[in-house]
């Protein structure tokens, strides 16, 4: 019987390889993350991918799509039931607690970069696998914080060549005036409810203010006219807000109140924005979201400790630098190019590209084709400067020959010698 050819793995839906091709755009991201991050005294913390599923469940809400549809969860051969992690603000608030950072000088401020695991509907920019880098600053209150990582968060897209970006606020207030602003939008909604989707129906029952995040066409309507936040809040929160508007004011950092902004996590309370492109052509996902969330580290069993900070979506920021057609850098072309000819030449020139290595010229080889010609080509192809032929002969006297690819002049050099006359000719 003729064997059956095997189909090949593909990748796990809603999950993607990074191709070297766009690491550059990988590595500029972490780059600028990285150094923002820097400039802001920012630590960075890595948390492992899997935590105890209660992490999310206590944190995320119960009522949460987090936690209701798009966890990642299992439990393990020794019985413990975990989760790929979700998001990364509950993980930074498990840390802070277990190291004991609430003896330090607060606030503490802390950044993370990593895999987030969402089991959603793959569609354009939005991933069952995505990356988000994050910010989080522990351990104050002061509005001046929540305009800070609004900053920083606007810092990093404008090094990363953004252009036409707003930040979408609002305040939710806090846990307390919660119960009054559900039972204000349930009122609201109820005569509507049979008009509306299944999904804010569900809503309706679990958490309403998940309504106001809708995105059904049918939905908007109702939503447009519901009751806002602003008006169910303490004057406390009411205050908190307007300091914070007013030092994004004075930061001129572009924004638009959205009294209909909740975000999907029900760790927030009072200030919560999303970041996004203006430009009509962009994507319509959010770039970045955050908020504070003044009781999530209570809920873990902490003291009672105010904090603010946000993700960003790696994935989608690459996008959009895409779309704007960003100039990202490449590596410097190499120069030099090595031509091997022969079983000794090949052992030869191994053992000569880690000498170049630690004089930092990049070289390039071809290693898989045998006749001059053909790797003449690629030297021509890639532009190099230099071409060195390493053949048997030249191989055996310990020599080199140094061939500059726009006069065509050859020169053998002995291979003592052979690195300085490269560098002096990679000079001119
Ligand atoms: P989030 O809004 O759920 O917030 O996610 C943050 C960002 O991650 C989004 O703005 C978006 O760019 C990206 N993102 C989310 N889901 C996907 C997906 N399925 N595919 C591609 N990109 C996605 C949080 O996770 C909070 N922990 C943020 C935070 C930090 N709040 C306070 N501190």
């Amino acid at each position: 019987m003729p064997k059956k050819k095997r189909e090949l793995i593909a990748s796990v839906k809603g999950m993607h390889d990074i191709l070297p091709d766009d690491a550059l755009y990988w590595e500029k991201v972490r780059r600028v993350v990285f150094s923002v991050a820097d400039f802001y005294g920012f630590g960075y913390l890595e948390t492992p991918i899997l935590e105890s599923s209660d992490l999310f469940t206590i944190t995320s809400g119960e009522s949460s799509e987090i936690v209701t549809k798009q966890m990642y969860s299992f439990r393990t051969r020794g019985g413990d039931n975990v989760t790929l992690r979700p998001e990364g603000t509950a993980p930074a608030a498990r840390a802070y607690l277990e190291h004991g950072f609430s003896s330090l000088p607060q606030p503490v401020k802390i950044f993370y970069w990593g895999p987030i695991f969402r089991h959603e509907s793959p569609q354009q920019g939005r991933y069952r696998e995505h990356h988000q880098f994050g910010f989080e600053m522990l351990g104050i209150d002061e509005a001046l914080a929540d305009a800070e990582v609004v900053q920083i968060a606007f810092a990093v897209l404008k090094d990363l060549g953004m252009k036409n970006l707003i930040a979408q606020v609002n305040t939710i207030g806090d846990a307390e005036s919660r119960g009054e602003y559900r039972k204000a939008l349930k009122d609201y909604f109820r005569p509507y409810l049979k008009k509306m989707c299944d999904d804010c129906k569900e809503r309706y029952k679990v958490n309403p203010l998940r309504i106001l995040d809708c995105k059904e066409e049918s939905c908007q309507e109702f939503i447009s006219r519901a009751p806002q936040t602003i008006d169910y809040i303490s004057e406390d929160a009411k205050e908190h807000f307007k300091r914070f508007l007013e030092f994004l004011d004075e930061s001129q950092i572009p924004y638009l109140l959205n009294p209909y902004l909740v975000r999907g996590l029900d760790y927030y309370t009072r200030t919560v924005f999303e970041i996004v492109s203006e430009d009509p052509e962009a994507d319509k996902g959010t770039l970045i979201g955050g908020g504070r969330y003044d009781g999530l580290i209570k809920l873990l069993g902490g003291k009672p400790t105010p904090a603010v900070g946000f993700g960003a979506g790696v994935e989608r920021i690459i996008a959009e630098m895409k779309r704007l057609k960003v100039r990202i850098g490449g590596r410097p072309a190499s120069r030099v190019f090595l031509v091997q000819l022969g079983e000794l030449a090949k052992k030869k020139g191994l053992a000569m590209l880690e000498e170049f290595r630690k004089a930092d010229i990049q070289v390039v080889e071809a290693l898989s084709r045998h006749s001059i010609r053909s790797q003449m080509k690629i030297a021509d192809k890639i532009g190099a400067k230099l071409a060195l032929i390493l053949g048997q002969k030249e191989a055996l006297a310990g020599e080199i020959i140094i061939r500059d690819m726009t006069s065509g002049a050859q020169e053998t050099v002995p291979m003592t010698k052979a690195m300085n006359e490269i560098k002096r000719r990679l000079k001119t």
